[in-house]
């Protein structure tokens, strides 16, 4: 039987991932954070001491990923981050990692009956045929303070206008690449984050989920 997927987009630090959480929870859904894929590719780079733009290893190390390197606690770092989207835009690196964002989704771990994929082109490339498409938005502002209050929260000591400058670059970086740029799918519902707390986001997306499974 077809499981029922839900596919979240957005920019860096919407708040894709603590949404994605919570969804899957309440409708007992599998969780992917697409992001942890890239980074995990990155990570394995760095340590193995290759060029970021080396696209034999890319390729190479996402054929070894497994889900222990999206548990790695190095996966939340800036540096991590900042490798991850150096690498993102290969499409080599974005057809290797897509046979296993599809089979999360298809078959995702447990026999729950869906999945909630994260990332940047799940309602456009990876999952085109998703029962639920989001796209999360927020403003620069608030994402990069709500980014800055993560990390110092995880005894990171950075200030904001670096967060901030970080984030300007990154979002250039997923939206102007010619593989998969970050874009909502026409048929995806938008949700902007700016104003609204966790509790009002997960309330609207809870909503839209619902009506779509009880259709
Ligand atoms: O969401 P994140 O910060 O963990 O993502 C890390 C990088 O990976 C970011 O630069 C965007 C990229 N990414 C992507 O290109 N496609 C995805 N589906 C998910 C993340």
């Amino acid at each position: 039987m077809k499981k029922f997927v839900v596919a979240l987009d957005g920019p860096v630090a919407a708040g894709k991932g603590t949404l994605g959480r919570r969804i899957a929870v309440q409708f007992s859904f599998a969780y992917l954070d697409t992001g942890g894929l890239y980074r995990g590719v990155a990570l394995r780079m760095l340590r193995s001491g290759d060029a970021l733009d080396d696209v034999a290893a890319m390729v190479s190390q996402a054929s070894a990923i497994t889900p222990a390197d999206l548990e790695d606690p190095e996966l939340r770092a800036e540096g991590t981050g900042e490798a991850a989207s150096v690498v993102a835009p290969r499409p080599e690196l974005r057809a290797a990692l897509l046979a296993y964002q599809r089979n999360f989704a298809n078959h995702p771990p447990n026999g729950a009956a869906g999945a909630v994929l994260d990332g940047r082109d799940i309602g456009t490339v990876v999952c085109p045929d998703a029962e639920v498409k989001l796209f999360i938005t927020a403003s620069a502002e608030a994402r990069a303070q709500r980014r800055h209050a993560e990390l110092r929260g995880r005894g990171e000591d950075i200030r904001l206008e670096i967060v901030q400058a970080d984030l300007a670059k990154r979002d250039a970086r997923d939206s102007s690449r010619a593989a998969s740029p970050l874009a909502a799918a026409d048929d995806a519902h938008l949700l902007d984050t700016t104003k609204m707390d966790i509790e009002a986001a997960f309330a609207a997306a809870r909503q839209i989920i619902a009506d779509r499974l009880n259709d």
